[in-house]
């Protein structure tokens, strides 16, 4: 398998607009080889001496942690900026200047950023390569990524494939960023059926649905979750609170779309994948998916989570030109490692 197809070294990887399938199978191929060291089987050191500045301005708990894992887990080095208030940004610095100074003191960048635009904005000025760790509601390229590893992985075990799946997306789907990127990587697949479950005022926005119909997929869009759902996946989110203009607004919305055991068994199949970006919002008035569902075969949550350290490794392995040089650069395990269930 090559990397024809796209060119990974030194790119910014900012909207999943840049990848086609071919891109898509060659990450996920690397994505493969990485499960020995991300399982501490064995462990490379092929980055060492390089340093990742991991450059988060809104809440995150495992996007930043887990592109600091997976680059540390290639032998780099992590620098993390966490805040607004603590960067110069706070004084007025603009994005540019930022990106100057900062990308003279890293090999590449993660960034998340409140404003839909910022890490493209930002990478303008950056002399190393800049990955998007979420820009406001806009994109979350990784996530996409990390959730359509998944969903093949699961549909593998089912005995099915991307193609022909069908995908019920459940709650925020106007502010929620990782259905966007989500939606238009699918969309990139055959014959797919999207059923969006969302409020009218959450709905998904036009730019997403023209992504799907000029795709030539199948679209169910609803406000309510009623009925028998077909869906081999059932992909809930968090009600972007944080987008929201007024409190009123968060009221209104929070605890909508629940998911429970009961609410599960009464609308989806017994195949049907439950997966959640996460955080979920487990406060009582939210609760949207509940803590009975935790042992449940089919939650893909944390299967996800862990495939986000084997994504995120590939992509800097693909960005930083190391991919096929891993091997050479092996290094046993000196301790004892715990059972993974990756
Ligand atoms: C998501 C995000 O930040 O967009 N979280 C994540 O990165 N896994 C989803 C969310 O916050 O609801």
């Amino acid at each position: 398998m090559s990397a024809q197809s796209f060119n990974f070294a030194g790119q910014h990887i900012l909207s999943v607009n840049q990848f086609n399938r071919d891109a898509i199978e060659y990450i996920f191929h690397i994505a493969n080889q990485m499960r020995p060291y991300a399982q501490r089987q064995k462990r490379t050191e092929v980055l060492r001496g390089a340093i990742l500045g991991n450059l988060f301005f809104e809440p995150s708990t495992r996007t930043r942690v887990s592109f600091g894992t997976a680059f540390n887990l290639l032998g780099g080095e992590v620098r993390e900026t966490v805040g607004m208030s603590n960067s110069a940004l706070a004084k007025g610095e603009s994005l540019y200047d930022t990106a100057r100074v900062l990308s003279g003191y890293s090999d590449i960048i993660a960034m998340r950023h409140p404003q839909a635009g910022s890490v493209a904005e930002f990478s303008g000025g950056s002399r190393v390569p800049v990955i998007n760790g979420g820009d406001g509601a806009n994109e979350h390229p990784t996530q996409a990524l990390l959730d359509l590893y998944t969903i093949e992985k699961e549909c593998k075990s089912h005995g099915s494939t991307i193609d022909g799946l069908h995908i019920a997306m459940i709650g925020d789907l106007k502010y929620g960023r990782t259905v966007h990127s989500l939606c238009k990587l699918l969309s990139l697949y055959n014959n797919i059926h999207f059923t969006l479950i969302s409020p009218t005022e959450l709905a998904m926005p036009e730019s997403i649905l023209s992504a799907i119909t000029n795709g030539g997929h199948k679209l169910t869009i609803t406000d309510q979750l009623s009925g028998s759902v077909d869906a081999d996946i059932c992909y809930q989110t968090r009600i972007q609170e944080e987008r929201f203009t007024s409190q009123d607004e968060a009221d209104k919305f929070r605890g909508k779309f629940r998911l429970d055991q009961a609410i599960y068994t009464k609308h989806f199949q017994s195949k049907t994948v439950i997966m959640h970006p996460l955080p979920r919002d487990s406060r009582a008035e939210a609760n949207e998916l509940d803590n009975d569902l935790n042992q449940h075969p089919n939650l893909a949550i944390f299967r996800q989570t862990d495939n986000g350290v084997l994504v995120r490794m590939a992509l800097f392995a693909l960005t930083l030109g190391v991919e096929n040089i891993m091997q050479q650069h092996e290094k046993p395990v000196l301790w004892q490692t715990p059972k993974s269930t990756l």
